[in-house]
Protein backbone atom coordinates (compact mmCIF):
# COMPACT_ATOMS: atom_id res chain seq x y z
CA UNK A 1 0.00 0.00 0.00
CA UNK A 2 2.23 2.61 -1.15
CA UNK A 3 2.66 5.24 -3.66
CA UNK A 4 4.85 3.92 -7.12
CA UNK A 5 6.57 6.67 -7.60
CA UNK A 6 9.15 6.39 -5.18
CA UNK A 7 11.37 7.70 -8.26
CA UNK A 8 10.00 10.93 -7.65
CA UNK A 9 12.91 11.44 -4.97
CA UNK A 10 14.64 14.34 -6.30
CA UNK A 11 18.33 14.34 -7.15
CA UNK A 12 19.40 16.66 -4.97
CA UNK A 13 17.97 14.61 -1.96
CA UNK A 14 19.08 11.29 -2.89
CA UNK A 15 22.85 13.12 -2.77
CA UNK A 16 21.60 14.32 0.38
CA UNK A 17 20.38 10.92 2.27
CA UNK A 18 23.66 9.02 1.03
CA UNK A 19 25.58 11.45 3.36
CA UNK A 20 23.40 10.47 5.98
CA UNK A 21 25.43 8.02 7.60
CA UNK A 22 23.35 4.48 7.50
CA UNK A 23 24.26 1.05 8.04
CA UNK A 24 23.83 -0.65 4.73
CA UNK A 25 23.60 0.53 1.07
CA UNK A 26 20.69 1.37 -0.06
CA UNK A 27 19.80 1.06 -3.74
CA UNK A 28 21.91 4.21 -4.56
CA UNK A 29 24.32 3.53 -3.34
CA UNK A 30 25.06 0.07 -5.51
CA UNK A 31 25.45 3.86 -8.45
CA UNK A 32 27.87 4.12 -5.92
CA UNK A 33 29.40 0.84 -5.65
CA UNK A 34 29.73 1.14 -9.47
CA UNK A 35 31.07 4.41 -9.12
CA UNK A 36 34.25 3.87 -6.60
CA UNK A 37 35.17 0.38 -8.75
CA UNK A 38 34.78 1.47 -11.81
CA UNK A 39 34.09 5.03 -12.78
CA UNK A 40 36.41 6.68 -9.84
CA UNK A 41 39.03 4.53 -10.79
CA UNK A 42 38.93 6.07 -14.62
CA UNK A 43 38.03 9.60 -12.98
CA UNK A 44 41.32 9.23 -10.96
CA UNK A 45 43.23 8.74 -13.58
CA UNK A 46 41.99 11.41 -15.70
CA UNK A 47 42.34 13.94 -12.81
CA UNK A 48 46.24 12.96 -12.88
CA UNK A 49 46.29 13.01 -16.26
CA UNK A 50 45.29 16.77 -16.35
CA UNK A 51 46.47 18.02 -13.36
CA UNK A 52 43.31 19.22 -11.92
CA UNK A 53 42.37 19.16 -8.28
CA UNK A 54 38.53 19.38 -8.18
CA UNK A 55 37.72 16.32 -6.47
CA UNK A 56 35.18 16.77 -4.14
CA UNK A 57 32.43 15.40 -5.87
CA UNK A 58 33.79 12.28 -6.12
CA UNK A 59 35.23 12.05 -2.88
CA UNK A 60 32.37 12.03 -0.49
CA UNK A 61 31.02 8.72 -1.44
CA UNK A 62 34.06 7.45 -1.31
CA UNK A 63 34.95 8.36 2.02
CA UNK A 64 30.94 7.03 3.31
CA UNK A 65 31.75 3.36 1.23
CA UNK A 66 35.10 3.83 3.46
CA UNK A 67 33.45 4.34 6.66
CA UNK A 68 30.57 1.85 6.14
CA UNK A 69 32.69 -0.63 5.65
CA UNK A 70 35.27 -0.28 7.53
CA UNK A 71 33.59 0.71 11.01
CA UNK A 72 30.50 -1.29 11.30
CA UNK A 73 29.43 -0.39 14.43
CA UNK A 74 29.68 3.37 14.29
CA UNK A 75 27.00 4.62 12.99
CA UNK A 76 25.12 4.40 15.64
CA UNK A 77 27.19 7.07 17.48
CA UNK A 78 26.33 9.34 14.48
CA UNK A 79 23.17 10.70 13.58
CA UNK A 80 20.97 8.08 11.33
CA UNK A 81 18.95 10.96 10.16
CA UNK A 82 18.77 14.72 9.54
CA UNK A 83 15.18 14.54 10.31
CA UNK A 84 14.96 12.33 13.32
CA UNK A 85 17.86 13.98 15.11
CA UNK A 86 15.98 16.73 16.92
CA UNK A 87 14.39 13.85 18.73
CA UNK A 88 16.35 14.01 21.90
CA UNK A 89 16.05 10.85 24.22
CA UNK A 90 13.38 11.43 27.22
CA UNK A 91 13.95 9.35 30.31
CA UNK A 92 10.61 9.86 31.49
CA UNK A 93 9.40 7.96 29.28
CA UNK A 94 11.61 4.93 29.65
CA UNK A 95 10.62 5.02 33.55
CA UNK A 96 6.89 4.51 32.02
CA UNK A 97 8.03 1.75 29.50
CA UNK A 98 9.62 -0.28 32.10
CA UNK A 99 7.47 -2.92 32.20
CA UNK A 100 6.79 -3.21 28.48
CA UNK A 101 7.79 -6.28 26.37
CA UNK A 102 7.59 -5.19 22.48
CA UNK A 103 8.01 -6.78 19.21
CA UNK A 104 8.44 -4.81 16.65
CA UNK A 105 6.74 -6.34 13.42
CA UNK A 106 7.78 -5.55 9.85
CA UNK A 107 6.86 -6.78 6.22
CA UNK A 108 9.14 -6.03 3.60
CA UNK A 109 9.52 -6.34 -0.08
CA UNK A 110 11.98 -4.22 -1.83
CA UNK A 111 12.90 -1.65 1.03
CA UNK A 112 16.38 -0.98 -0.19
CA UNK A 113 15.35 2.95 -0.32
CA UNK A 114 13.79 2.83 3.65
CA UNK A 115 15.31 0.52 5.12
CA UNK A 116 18.22 1.83 6.37
CA UNK A 117 16.55 4.27 8.06
CA UNK A 118 14.19 1.96 9.37
CA UNK A 119 16.86 -0.08 11.01
CA UNK A 120 18.58 2.71 12.40
CA UNK A 121 15.31 4.28 14.40
CA UNK A 122 14.65 0.23 15.29
CA UNK A 123 18.07 0.30 17.16
CA UNK A 124 17.25 3.85 18.28
CA UNK A 125 14.66 2.13 20.40
CA UNK A 126 17.18 0.29 22.43
CA UNK A 127 17.60 3.62 24.33
CA UNK A 128 14.31 3.16 25.66
CA UNK A 129 14.45 -0.32 26.55
CA UNK A 130 16.32 -3.22 28.28
CA UNK A 131 17.20 -5.50 25.45
CA UNK A 132 15.14 -8.66 26.79
CA UNK A 133 11.81 -5.98 26.72
CA UNK A 134 12.15 -5.94 22.86
CA UNK A 135 12.41 -8.35 20.10
CA UNK A 136 12.32 -7.64 16.22
CA UNK A 137 10.47 -9.99 13.70
CA UNK A 138 10.75 -9.17 10.43
CA UNK A 139 10.17 -11.29 6.82
CA UNK A 140 11.34 -9.96 3.87
CA UNK A 141 10.43 -11.85 0.56
CA UNK A 142 10.46 -11.00 -3.23
CA UNK A 143 12.80 -8.24 -2.95
CA UNK A 144 15.09 -7.66 -5.94
CA UNK A 145 16.95 -4.82 -4.54
CA UNK A 146 19.31 -4.25 -1.28
CA UNK A 147 16.82 -5.24 1.26
CA UNK A 148 18.22 -8.55 2.39
CA UNK A 149 21.41 -7.14 2.49
CA UNK A 150 20.23 -4.48 5.09
CA UNK A 151 18.42 -7.26 6.94
CA UNK A 152 21.76 -9.06 7.32
CA UNK A 153 23.31 -6.13 8.97
CA UNK A 154 20.29 -5.17 11.27
CA UNK A 155 20.66 -8.72 12.67
CA UNK A 156 24.25 -7.97 12.67
CA UNK A 157 23.59 -4.97 15.12
CA UNK A 158 20.89 -6.99 17.36
CA UNK A 159 22.98 -9.43 17.76
CA UNK A 160 25.84 -7.37 19.20
CA UNK A 161 23.53 -5.39 21.71
CA UNK A 162 21.64 -8.70 22.90
CA UNK A 163 18.48 -8.10 21.40
CA UNK A 164 16.68 -11.15 20.35
CA UNK A 165 15.23 -11.17 16.56
CA UNK A 166 13.62 -13.63 13.94
CA UNK A 167 14.48 -12.15 10.60
CA UNK A 168 13.29 -13.71 7.78
CA UNK A 169 15.28 -12.74 4.41
CA UNK A 170 14.24 -14.25 0.88
CA UNK A 171 11.47 -15.92 2.64
CA UNK A 172 9.35 -18.60 0.28
CA UNK A 173 6.19 -16.90 0.92
CA UNK A 174 5.67 -14.85 -1.91
CA UNK A 175 2.42 -13.91 -3.60
CA UNK A 176 1.81 -15.91 -7.02
CA UNK A 177 0.17 -13.22 -9.86
CA UNK A 178 -2.48 -14.79 -9.15
CA UNK A 179 -3.01 -15.15 -5.87
CA UNK A 180 -5.71 -13.09 -3.42
CA UNK A 181 -3.34 -9.98 -2.47
CA UNK A 182 -5.05 -9.43 0.50
CA UNK A 183 -4.94 -13.33 1.52
CA UNK A 184 -1.42 -12.63 0.65
CA UNK A 185 -1.29 -9.81 2.71
CA UNK A 186 -2.73 -11.22 6.25
CA UNK A 187 -0.71 -14.75 5.78
CA UNK A 188 2.43 -12.34 6.35
CA UNK A 189 1.29 -10.44 8.90
CA UNK A 190 0.68 -13.34 10.51
CA UNK A 191 3.93 -15.05 9.48
CA UNK A 192 5.21 -12.31 11.88
CA UNK A 193 3.49 -12.52 14.77
CA UNK A 194 4.88 -15.86 14.82
CA UNK A 195 7.74 -15.49 18.02
CA UNK A 196 4.19 -14.32 19.58
CA UNK A 197 2.10 -16.79 19.40
CA UNK A 198 4.63 -19.84 19.60
CA UNK A 199 4.92 -18.18 23.14
CA UNK A 200 8.82 -17.56 22.37
CA UNK A 201 8.67 -13.62 22.98
CA UNK A 202 5.47 -12.56 25.20
CA UNK A 203 5.07 -9.18 24.07
CA UNK A 204 3.02 -7.17 25.78
CA UNK A 205 2.93 -4.62 22.62
CA UNK A 206 3.07 -4.88 19.34
CA UNK A 207 4.54 -2.64 17.04
CA UNK A 208 3.67 -2.78 13.23
CA UNK A 209 6.07 -0.68 10.32
CA UNK A 210 4.95 -0.72 7.33
CA UNK A 211 7.98 0.89 4.35
CA UNK A 212 7.79 4.38 6.23
CA UNK A 213 10.28 7.01 7.10
CA UNK A 214 10.16 7.26 10.89
CA UNK A 215 11.47 8.36 14.26
CA UNK A 216 11.76 5.81 17.16
CA UNK A 217 10.26 8.92 19.11
CA UNK A 218 7.03 8.47 17.11
CA UNK A 219 6.66 4.82 17.98
CA UNK A 220 7.78 5.74 21.88
CA UNK A 221 4.74 7.91 21.70
CA UNK A 222 2.59 5.89 19.94
CA UNK A 223 3.35 3.35 22.76
CA UNK A 224 2.41 5.48 25.83
CA UNK A 225 -0.72 5.65 24.49
CA UNK A 226 -1.34 1.81 24.45
CA UNK A 227 0.41 1.21 27.93
CA UNK A 228 -2.52 4.08 28.81
CA UNK A 229 -5.16 1.69 27.61
CA UNK A 230 -5.95 1.91 23.81
CA UNK A 231 -6.09 -1.18 22.24
CA UNK A 232 -4.38 0.17 18.88
CA UNK A 233 -3.04 3.56 17.90
CA UNK A 234 -1.92 4.20 14.32
CA UNK A 235 -0.39 7.21 13.08
CA UNK A 236 -0.85 9.26 9.84
CA UNK A 237 1.06 8.11 6.66
CA UNK A 238 1.23 11.06 4.37
CA UNK A 239 2.62 10.48 0.55
CA UNK A 240 2.41 12.46 -2.79
CA UNK A 241 1.45 16.49 -2.10
CA UNK A 242 1.73 16.24 1.56
CA UNK A 243 -1.44 14.33 1.88
CA UNK A 244 -3.04 12.07 3.83
CA UNK A 245 -2.41 8.16 1.87
CA UNK A 246 -4.24 5.14 3.50
CA UNK A 247 -7.72 6.43 2.90
CA UNK A 248 -8.83 2.60 2.04
CA UNK A 249 -7.86 1.41 5.15
CA UNK A 250 -9.04 4.43 8.10
CA UNK A 251 -12.61 4.74 8.75
CA UNK A 252 -13.76 7.84 11.32
CA UNK A 253 -15.34 6.32 14.59
CA UNK A 254 -18.81 6.36 12.88
CA UNK A 255 -17.63 4.07 10.33
CA UNK A 256 -17.54 6.40 7.52
CA UNK A 257 -14.71 7.03 4.99
CA UNK A 258 -12.12 9.87 5.59
CA UNK A 259 -10.06 12.42 3.37
CA UNK A 260 -6.49 12.65 1.65
CA UNK A 261 -6.42 15.76 2.96
CA UNK A 262 -3.16 17.89 3.82
CA UNK A 263 -4.69 18.90 6.93
CA UNK A 264 -7.30 17.57 9.94
CA UNK A 265 -10.32 17.82 7.09
CA UNK A 266 -8.77 14.16 6.28
CA UNK A 267 -11.82 13.78 9.01
CA UNK A 268 -15.41 14.79 8.33
CA UNK A 269 -17.08 15.25 11.65
CA UNK A 270 -16.46 18.08 13.55
CA UNK A 271 -16.09 16.68 16.54
CA UNK A 272 -12.89 14.79 15.20
CA UNK A 273 -11.53 17.56 12.93
CA UNK A 274 -11.41 19.43 16.44
CA UNK A 275 -9.46 16.79 18.62
CA UNK A 276 -7.44 16.33 15.51
CA UNK A 277 -6.38 19.95 15.42
CA UNK A 278 -6.04 20.15 18.85
CA UNK A 279 -3.55 17.38 18.83
CA UNK A 280 -5.24 14.94 20.78
CA UNK A 281 -6.33 11.10 20.04
CA UNK A 282 -9.02 10.89 17.62
CA UNK A 283 -11.15 7.30 17.86
CA UNK A 284 -11.47 5.73 14.65
CA UNK A 285 -12.99 2.54 13.95
CA UNK A 286 -10.02 1.44 12.02
CA UNK A 287 -6.61 2.81 10.88
CA UNK A 288 -3.43 1.56 9.59
CA UNK A 289 -1.31 4.16 8.39
CA UNK A 290 2.17 2.74 7.97
CA UNK A 291 2.76 2.66 11.88
CA UNK A 292 1.02 1.16 14.65
CA UNK A 293 1.15 0.45 18.13
CA UNK A 294 -0.91 -2.59 19.23
CA UNK A 295 -1.98 -4.05 22.37
CA UNK A 296 -0.55 -7.73 22.36
CA UNK A 297 -3.69 -9.52 24.12
CA UNK A 298 -5.75 -8.39 21.02
CA UNK A 299 -3.66 -11.67 19.46
CA UNK A 300 -2.60 -13.01 22.59
CA UNK A 301 -5.68 -13.25 24.44
CA UNK A 302 -8.37 -12.67 22.33
CA UNK A 303 -6.92 -14.69 19.17
CA UNK A 304 -7.78 -12.74 16.77
CA UNK A 305 -5.94 -12.80 13.30
CA UNK A 306 -5.04 -11.19 10.37
CA UNK A 307 -7.49 -12.66 7.55
CA UNK A 308 -9.08 -11.59 4.47
CA UNK A 309 -12.46 -12.21 2.83
CA UNK A 310 -13.00 -14.42 -0.20
CA UNK A 311 -16.50 -15.35 -0.74
CA UNK A 312 -19.31 -12.63 -1.18
CA UNK A 313 -21.70 -12.62 1.49
CA UNK A 314 -19.41 -12.82 3.92
CA UNK A 315 -17.90 -9.68 5.31
CA UNK A 316 -16.14 -7.09 2.94
CA UNK A 317 -13.18 -7.88 1.21
CA UNK A 318 -11.84 -5.01 2.84
CA UNK A 319 -8.16 -4.64 3.87
CA UNK A 320 -6.27 -7.10 5.93
CA UNK A 321 -6.13 -4.01 8.56
CA UNK A 322 -10.00 -3.02 8.12
CA UNK A 323 -10.81 -6.57 9.11
CA UNK A 324 -8.33 -6.72 12.13
CA UNK A 325 -10.06 -3.88 13.67
CA UNK A 326 -13.52 -5.33 12.49
CA UNK A 327 -12.70 -8.16 14.49
CA UNK A 328 -11.58 -6.25 17.65
CA UNK A 329 -14.82 -4.51 17.54
CA UNK A 330 -16.73 -7.77 18.09
CA UNK A 331 -14.38 -8.97 20.51
CA UNK A 332 -14.74 -5.51 22.77
CA UNK A 333 -11.51 -4.19 21.98
CA UNK A 334 -12.90 -0.40 21.54
CA UNK A 335 -10.29 1.42 21.63
CA UNK A 336 -8.93 2.31 18.41
CA UNK A 337 -7.40 5.99 18.03
CA UNK A 338 -5.38 7.91 15.57
CA UNK A 339 -2.77 10.08 17.03
CA UNK A 340 -2.78 13.15 15.02
CA UNK A 341 0.92 14.37 16.06
CA UNK A 342 2.35 11.16 14.98
CA UNK A 343 3.55 11.57 11.21
CA UNK A 344 5.18 9.63 8.78
CA UNK A 345 6.01 9.33 5.17
CA UNK A 346 6.84 6.69 2.02
CA UNK A 347 9.21 8.98 0.52
CA UNK A 348 12.36 10.82 2.36
CA UNK A 349 11.23 14.48 0.81
CA UNK A 350 7.46 14.28 2.55
CA UNK A 351 8.80 13.27 5.60
CA UNK A 352 11.66 16.00 6.36
CA UNK A 353 9.28 18.63 5.08
CA UNK A 354 6.44 17.35 7.45
CA UNK A 355 8.76 17.43 10.24
CA UNK A 356 9.52 20.65 9.47
CA UNK A 357 6.23 21.67 9.98
CA UNK A 358 6.27 19.83 12.98
CA UNK A 359 6.16 20.43 16.76
CA UNK A 360 8.65 18.25 19.00
CA UNK A 361 7.03 14.06 19.45
CA UNK A 362 8.33 14.08 22.60
CA UNK A 363 9.52 15.69 25.69
CA UNK A 364 8.99 15.34 29.29
CA UNK A 365 5.14 17.53 29.37
CA UNK A 366 4.13 15.57 26.15
CA UNK A 367 5.07 12.16 28.26
CA UNK A 368 2.94 13.70 31.28
CA UNK A 369 0.15 15.25 29.60
CA UNK A 370 -0.30 11.43 28.00
CA UNK A 371 0.28 9.62 31.30
CA UNK A 372 -3.17 12.02 32.40
CA UNK A 373 -5.53 10.79 29.15
CA UNK A 374 -8.32 9.51 29.98
CA UNK A 375 -9.62 7.32 26.77
CA UNK A 376 -13.35 7.12 26.51
CA UNK A 377 -14.66 3.54 25.10
CA UNK A 378 -16.91 3.89 22.53
CA UNK A 379 -19.25 2.09 20.60
CA UNK A 380 -19.46 -0.11 17.51
CA UNK A 381 -20.91 1.74 14.91
CA UNK A 382 -23.88 -0.30 13.37
CA UNK A 383 -22.14 0.32 10.01
CA UNK A 384 -18.89 0.84 8.03
CA UNK A 385 -18.61 1.81 4.61
CA UNK A 386 -16.22 -0.62 2.82
CA UNK A 387 -14.49 0.08 -0.71
CA UNK A 388 -14.38 -3.67 -1.75
CA UNK A 389 -11.09 -5.12 -3.17
CA UNK A 390 -11.53 -7.33 -6.30
CA UNK A 391 -9.86 -10.96 -4.34
CA UNK A 392 -7.71 -11.26 -7.78
CA UNK A 393 -6.86 -7.77 -8.15
CA UNK A 394 -3.17 -7.04 -8.98
CA UNK A 395 -3.85 -3.24 -8.95
CA UNK A 396 -3.50 -1.19 -5.56
CA UNK A 397 -6.32 0.86 -6.77
CA UNK A 398 -9.83 -0.15 -4.46
CA UNK A 399 -12.44 -1.06 -6.28
CA UNK A 400 -14.25 2.43 -5.17
CA UNK A 401 -16.97 1.53 -7.82
CA UNK A 402 -19.08 -1.04 -5.32
CA UNK A 403 -18.29 0.98 -1.94
CA UNK A 404 -20.79 0.38 0.25
CA UNK A 405 -22.28 0.38 3.95
CA UNK A 406 -21.46 -2.89 5.52
CA UNK A 407 -22.85 -4.50 8.99
CA UNK A 408 -20.28 -4.52 11.67
C1 LIG B 1 24.26 14.43 16.45
O1 LIG B 1 23.23 15.36 16.75
C2 LIG B 1 23.41 16.03 17.97
C3 LIG B 1 22.18 16.86 18.22
O2 LIG B 1 21.71 17.50 17.07
C4 LIG B 1 24.68 16.87 17.89
O3 LIG B 1 24.89 17.54 19.11
C5 LIG B 1 25.85 15.94 17.61
O4 LIG B 1 27.02 16.69 17.45
C6 LIG B 1 25.61 15.09 16.36
N1 LIG B 1 26.66 14.12 16.25
C7 LIG B 1 27.29 13.89 15.13
C8 LIG B 1 28.37 12.87 15.22
O5 LIG B 1 27.01 14.44 14.09
C1 LIG C 1 12.02 -20.17 19.62
O1 LIG C 1 13.31 -19.59 19.51
C2 LIG C 1 14.36 -20.53 19.44
C3 LIG C 1 15.68 -19.79 19.52
O2 LIG C 1 15.68 -18.72 18.64
C4 LIG C 1 14.21 -21.35 18.18
O3 LIG C 1 15.25 -22.28 18.08
C5 LIG C 1 12.86 -22.05 18.19
O4 LIG C 1 12.65 -22.72 16.97
C6 LIG C 1 11.75 -21.07 18.43
N1 LIG C 1 10.52 -21.81 18.66
C7 LIG C 1 9.44 -21.65 17.92
C8 LIG C 1 8.28 -22.49 18.28
O5 LIG C 1 9.39 -20.86 17.01
C1 LIG D 1 -7.51 21.73 4.40
O1 LIG D 1 -7.26 21.07 3.19
C2 LIG D 1 -8.30 21.13 2.25
C3 LIG D 1 -7.91 20.31 1.02
O2 LIG D 1 -7.28 19.14 1.38
C4 LIG D 1 -8.56 22.57 1.87
O3 LIG D 1 -9.66 22.65 0.99
C5 LIG D 1 -8.86 23.38 3.12
O4 LIG D 1 -8.99 24.75 2.80
C6 LIG D 1 -7.77 23.22 4.15
N1 LIG D 1 -8.16 23.87 5.39
C7 LIG D 1 -7.36 24.65 6.10
C8 LIG D 1 -7.90 25.22 7.36
O5 LIG D 1 -6.21 24.87 5.75
C1 LIG E 1 7.28 19.92 24.33
O1 LIG E 1 6.77 19.94 23.02
C2 LIG E 1 5.61 20.72 22.87
C3 LIG E 1 5.09 20.52 21.47
O2 LIG E 1 6.10 20.67 20.54
C4 LIG E 1 5.95 22.18 23.17
O3 LIG E 1 4.78 22.99 23.04
C5 LIG E 1 6.48 22.27 24.58
O4 LIG E 1 6.91 23.57 24.84
C6 LIG E 1 7.64 21.31 24.79
N1 LIG E 1 7.96 21.28 26.21
C7 LIG E 1 9.20 21.17 26.66
C8 LIG E 1 9.34 21.11 28.14
O5 LIG E 1 10.15 21.12 25.92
Amino acid sequence: MKPTDWKLVSEDLQKKLNRIPILCLSDSCRVGAIFIFVILPALYFAVLLLGQKNFDKVASPHNYFKEVTVSKNSFLERNSSVVCKKEEYVPLASRYLEEASVLVALNIRNGGHVLPHIATEILQLAKYFLPHQLFVSVLESGSTDTSGLCLHKLTEELNARNIRNRIIINSDIVRGRRDNRIMFLARIRNEVLEPLYSGNFSAKYVVFVNDVFLCASQIIRLLLHVVQGADMVCGLDYGKHLRFYDTWVMRDIHGGPVSASENCSIFHSKASMQLCENGKLVPVFSCWNGLVGMNAEVFSKSNIRFRSVERTGEDCPASECTLLCLDMWRNKHHRIYVDPQVKVAYDFTTFSTIFSHSNSILNKSIVNSIREEKLETFLPPKYYFCEPLHPYSTRDDPNRGRASWYPV
